[in-house]
């Protein structure tokens, strides 16, 4: 036969024939390759899917050529093998099966280059090993920075104490010296009077003494429980919830005052405006705790390099919310550092003391305990100003 005759199939005999057209072994062979052909057409478009729709993976002309080119030309050749049992088209069946040849060979071959990367991959059961340690390791960072703020919490209301202390030193001081000297002179003026040697002047003088002591102890004695009324209520409030209502007012002043130490050396004013009798119902601790953080980061990041400046409190009230402004004249937040200031662990003070958690605590604080919203205003130009809104949680009689 010569090579133009390679699709003249005239000459050929069907295939039928070979079955002698027997009917049951020639319909059981028909059957059986059309559905080996639409199994494996079956199968391709299942590949093709696949690979179409995993962007992820690896080697996908692997599986195209291995699945897909494969089956299509296994399905054709089953499909062709159906056909000449009627046509005798042998040509185009030899050129399928030539394709298939081809494929199947490429594959065979590819395949050992392509084993060791799929022998590679994870498992399943590995993914899910590796999560597993990824989220354990996720549990103890959550814990590591819980106990992280804690301590913070804690370190804040020991330099709290640590300041009570100083400040009540001084009153407390004055009145040991001048008890001490009053009982000196009680003694001697005691001793004189035994003798009989006790003159009238004596006696003047020693009246005297006893009153300029006395109104010193008691003057002192009344600073320090005045210093510590105050300082109790805000470490009391640091340490545990106090749900109150409360004067707005009057407690952030107590709370500067218990900050007077820090701002001590400087030359900043605090400045608080509110109507003296705006009232709150909440936890004060979280507003003391929140003024005690905005203070500490103007002194360590506004007023870094200045001694003077302004820290004003204003507030307001309207329909049921109140409206926080913390403003310091201060050399203000880098626009690139807004975004992130209330992150966990963003400090532009690293290794330099900073921990990056007093304002991630102030954002919890204003969310979970005053239920409200904070934010930077990123339009302020001469220096930091922060925005707190919350709920008041009474009805006020002033609104
Ligand atoms: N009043 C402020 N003036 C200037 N920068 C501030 C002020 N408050 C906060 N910042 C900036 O925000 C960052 C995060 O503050 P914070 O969470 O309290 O962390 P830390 O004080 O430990 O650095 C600071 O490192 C600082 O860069
Ligand atoms: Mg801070």
């Amino acid at each position: 036969m010569d090579s133009s005759s390679f699709f003249a199939h005239e000459n050929f005999m069907p295939h039928g024939m070979c079955y002698l057209w027997q009917a049951d072994i020639l319909w059981t062979s028909v059957i059986s390759d059309v559905l080996t052909a639409f199994a494996y057409f079956s199968i391709t478009t299942a590949v093709v899917i696949f690979v179409k729709k995993r962007h992820d993976l690896p080697y996908p002309w692997f599986f195209l050529l291995a699945g897909s080119v494969i089956f299509l030309a296994c399905g054709t050749s089953h499909l062709i093998s159906a056909i000449v049992i009627w046509e005798p088209i042998y040509g185009i069946s030899s050129i399928v099966k030539a394709i298939t040849a081809l494929t199947s060979v490429a594959t065979g071959i590819v395949i050992w280059f392509v084993l060791p990367f799929f022998l590679a991959l994870p498992s399943p059961a590995m993914l899910e090993k590796k999560n597993q340690a990824l989220k354990d390791s996720l549990d103890k960072l959550n814990f590591a920075q819980k106990s992280l703020v804690e301590s913070e919490k804690m370190a804040s209301l020991g330099g709290l104490v640590a300041g009570v202390a100083h400040e009540i030193n001084t009153p407390i001081g004055i009145g040991v010296t001048a008890s001490s000297h009053l009982w000196e002179e009680t003694t001697l003026i005691n001793h004189k009077h035994i003798t009989e040697d006790m003159t009238n002047r004596d006696l003047s003088l020693y009246l005297d003494e006893v009153k300029e002591s006395t109104a010193l102890i008691s003057s002192n004695l009344a600073r320090a429980a005045k210093l510590i009324t105050s300082f109790k209520q805000v470490a009391v409030d640091q340490s545990n919830k106090n749900v109150r209502t409360y004067k707005v007012k009057r407690y952030i002043e107590e709370v500067l005052q218990s900050l007077k130490p820090k701002l001590k050396h400087t030359n900043i004013i605090t400045e608080v405006s509110c109507d003296e009798n705006l009232a709150v119902h909440g936890d004060p601790g979280a507003l003391s705790q929140i003024i005690t953080n905005f203070v500490i980061n103007s002194l360590i990041h506004g007023f870094e390099n200045k001694t003077s400046g302004n820290i004003d409190i204003n507030i307001t009230c309207k329909g049921g919310m109140v409206l926080f402004v913390y403003t310091d004249s201060g050399k203000g937040i880098d626009k690139e550092h807004i975004s992130k200031i209330f992150d966990p662990f963003f400090t532009t003070k690293q290794g330099k003391g900073g921990t990056g958690l007093g304002l991630h605590i102030v954002y919890n604080l204003v969310v979970q305990s005053l239920k409200g919203s904070i934010s930077f205003n990123d339009g302020f130009s001469q220096g930091s100003q922060f925005i707190i809104e919350f709920p008041l949680g009474i009805h006020n009689k002033d609104e």
